[in-house]
């Protein structure tokens, strides 16, 4: 399939990076992959399952190859979650299981298990993916790559605007504490770290809309007139 193109959209959590990618995959017509939330989901998983990364990794690592992970497409260009057949979609937002996410996202044979799963999204016509290695590691031939960033306090000011909408409720100051503690704990693993490809382009979007990034994105992309 590597003739299908992808765009890789990276970067830490609030950055931009899921609603800007969702929104040029519908100007495209192009899928849509949403990494994070297959991280969230087998952390989502795994707890249920009540199993702990320091004493059931292999357990784990199973679960996530075997993982009935199902992504319904909506209308907004995002999707449902569904874990065997059970809507998840809200319950993996929460930054605790973030944080579940990005424990369990450090371990170099849980995120190896992970990867086919992530390159059977690039389907034709093409896909749009988010995350922190999509650019890196599991689409290093793609088409465009960016990674999107934004100041610590305009990232956890973003979230809590986003959780509320989802109706959860959390406050700034401490989003702002548990995302800058996710994002050093992404940024300095070993493997597969949160970073820039080198040839990525690296856009700071603490000043800018939305609509200025999907702009600036889909300008470098060359889909102007979308
Ligand atoms: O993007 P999102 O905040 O939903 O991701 C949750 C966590 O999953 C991240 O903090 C990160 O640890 C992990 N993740 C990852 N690689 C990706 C996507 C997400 O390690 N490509």
């Amino acid at each position: 399939m590597t003739d299908v193109p992808v765009i890789t959209v990276d970067g830490p959590s609030g950055s931009g990076k899921g609603t800007v990618s969702q929104q040029l995959a519908v100007s495209l017509g192009w899928h849509y992959l949403d990494s994070g939330a297959i991280y969230r989901a087998l952390a989502y998983a795994a707890k249920q399952a009540g199993l702990k990364l320091n004493k059931d990794k292999e357990k784990i690592v199973s679960l996530a190859l075997a993982l009935k992970l199902v992504f319904k497409p909506t209308a907004d260009g995002g999707a449902d979650v569904l874990l065997a057949g059970t809507d998840i979609s809200s319950s993996i937002r929460t930054e605790e299981c973030g944080a579940m996410a990005s424990k369990l996202a450090a371990d170099g044979d849980i995120r190896a298990a992970l990867l086919q799963r992530q390159r059977g999204f690039r389907q034709p016509p093409g896909l749009v993916a988010d995350g922190r290695d999509m650019g890196t590691v599991v689409f290093p031939d793609a088409t465009h790559k960016f990674f999107l960033t934004a100041s610590a306090q305009i990232r956890a000011e973003r979230r809590y605007k986003q959780l509320k909408d989802k109706g959860i409720n959390d406050s700034i100051p401490r989003l702002f504490t548990v995302i800058s503690k996710r994002d050093a704990r992404d940024a300095g693993r070993t493997n597969s770290p949160m970073t820039p490809a080198a040839d990525a382009i690296v856009l700071d979007t603490s000043e800018m809309s939305l609509e200025q990034v999907i702009g600036y994105v889909r300008q470098q992309v060359g889909y102007q007139s979308l």
